[in-house]
């Protein structure tokens, strides 16, 4: 009966404009002056005033901690603003959020897991958009099917969320927000969490969006996709606006330039220009056939000041290889064998659930796998030299805010990141099993940690990189391999392969 019903439901609907790539009615302008926001005594945003006119791809840019999600928040009406004014189409709003023209994806999606794509797209829909008193379920089911296909996603409707990738989470976010009919579209670091592939298909989601008049706000740490799809890059730091330009003005080394500061420059100077170490000093940990999870049988030997790189496709098994690695997952066959007094310290992919402990500090968080290391029959010295050691990690990894009382579930996204990261730094291993190291931080913030990972290196550990991000695997790494269906290819050399190369195999 359905199929019927989808039969008659056909083509020239009134929705047609939304499904097809007609252009939409132009987006009203937004004009926000003097806007401040404060979390008790601590000023997170100092008086922003920006002017987004109708049909302006900005990316919204600036280091972890700046302050971009609160000033998302704000215009979405999750956090009240302490003063300032946003105008809408030349009225005084209090937000933007709730209007269907306008739609918000934040850096936590908002799906429900439990629900199928079709329910999560409805889900908080306008009731006047539904099809006369009766919700007509054949036609919406054609139209989330085609909705789905226009953002390059072919799923059955009824899949639930909960059995996506975090890329087809993301996919069915924007399709919820483009279904809505939305005019102004903002996007929270949508793609920090997604392989190259998923990227792609979203950024192609929304310039295509914005080709046909929408406003798109995009924040992101990817040169390569604010370089490809904006056309004006807005620079946040601490809570200002420092920079805005035309992306027409802006090439790589600009974009670079405007983004790190003086120090950090030098910093990716030195990454780049350093020779990488050799490698090769004694073994530290080898796989035999290691079977578990998702990976048939994986060899792999590590060695003292070696970087080595494993990329892959989600579903490829790439996570299991670094939790065999590390012993956080029991192998169902083969080998692991370590070196003698060889220990291992895992930054896990997920570290948003696997990551942290909320409610405690960033000094608990970071100190929590290393108490042995401050062991001393005078706690009041502990405590000081733990302070001291936590305190260089956050030194070195800019976490901020700067406060080693700050409560880690109020830390922004990025900065918990460096958090995690630290606490592997701290335990002081000699086999580092790093998960997506960048994931989610700020440029600054990656050239530092490209920086650290070869000190360590350097230093005689081994270092075990798995990553979706090729930007890692080719600033640090001296051997890669990827990830296919549970099986690891054969090494290559990194400076015997590039990019797209290296994208054919995945
Ligand atoms: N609910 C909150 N309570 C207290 N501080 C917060 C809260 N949300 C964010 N912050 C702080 O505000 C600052 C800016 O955070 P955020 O807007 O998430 O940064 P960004 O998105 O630019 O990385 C950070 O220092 C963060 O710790
Ligand atoms: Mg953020």
């Amino acid at each position: 009966m359905d199929a019927t019903t989808v039969a008659t439901g056909s083509a020239a609907s009134p929705e047609g404009d939304r499904d097809g790539f007609g252009q939409i009615e132009p987006a009203k302008d937004i004009v926000i002056s003097g806007l401040r926001k404060s979390f008790g005594s601590t000023e997170v945003l100092g008086g922003i005033d920006l002017t987004i006119r109708g049909g302006d791809f900005v990316g919204l840019m600036g280091p972890n901690g700046a302050g971009k999600s609160t000033l998302i928040k704000i215009l979405d009406g999750v956090y009240d603003r302490s003063s300032g004014q946003i105008q809408y189409g030349g009225e005084a709003v209090s937000k933007l959020g709730e209007r269907p023209e306008v739609g918000f994806i934040h850096q936590d999606l908002g799906l429900v897991d439990e629900l199928s794509i079709s329910d999560n797209l409805r889900l908080g829909e306008q009731p006047m958009r539904r099809i006369g008193p009766f919700v007509d379920r054949g036609r919406e089911r054609e139209a989330a099917v085609r909705a789905l296909a226009n953002v390059g996603l072919e799923l059955p409707v009824e899949t639930l969320i909960g059995q996506l990738s975090p890329g087809e989470k993301t996919l069915v976010a924007i399709t919820r927000v483009l279904e809505r009919g939305a005019r102004v579209i903002f996007v929270d670091e949508a793609t920090s969490t997604l392989p190259p592939h998923d990227s792609h298909r979203l950024i192609e989601a929304l310039k295509q969006t914005a080709a046909r008049g929408a406003t798109v706000i995009m924040v992101s740490h990817k040169l390569s996709e604010i370089l490809d799809a904006t056309n004006r890059v807005v620079l946040l730091l601490d809570g200002k606006i420092v920079a805005d330009s035309p992306a027409a003005s802006l090439d790589r080394s600009a974009l670079v330039e405007m983004l790190v500061t003086r120090e950090k420059e030098d910093v990716a100077q030195e990454a780049t220009a350093k020779p990488r170490p050799a490698g090769g000093g004694k073994e530290l940990l080898r796989l035999e056939d290691v079977k578990g999870g998702l990976i048939d049988g994986v060899d792999l030997i590590l060695k003292s000041g070696e970087i080595v790189g494993l990329t892959g496709l989600p579903g490829s098994g790439l996570h299991d290889v670094a939790h065999l690695a590390h012993g956080t997952m029991k192998p169902r066959g083969g080998k692991v064998v370590r070196a003698a007094g060889c220990t291992s310290a895992l930054v896990p992919p997920h570290r948003e659930t696997q990551g942290g402990f909320l409610e405690q500090s960033t000094l608990e968080n970071l100190t929590i796998s290393s108490l042995s290391r401050w062991r001393s029959p005078v706690r009041l010295l502990r405590g000081g030299s733990e302070r001291r050691d936590a305190g260089e990690v956050m030194d070195r990894l800019s976490v901020r805010p700067a406060d080693p009382g700050a409560v880690f579930g109020t830390l922004s996204g990025g900065n918990k990141q460096k958090v995690v990261f630290g606490r592997a730094l701290l335990s002081g291993p000699s086999v580092y099993v790093l998960c997506e190291p960048t994931r989610g931080v700020d440029v600054g913030t990656r050239m530092e940690i490209y920086k650290l990972i070869e000190d360590l290196a350097s230093g005689g550990a081994g270092v075990l990189v798995v990553t979706s991000d090729s930007e890692d695997l080719f600033a640090i790494c001296n051997r890669i391999a990827v990830v296919v269906d549970g099986r690891l290819g054969a090494f290559i050399e990194a400076e015997e392969t590039n990019p797209q190369q290296l994208e054919a195999f995945i």
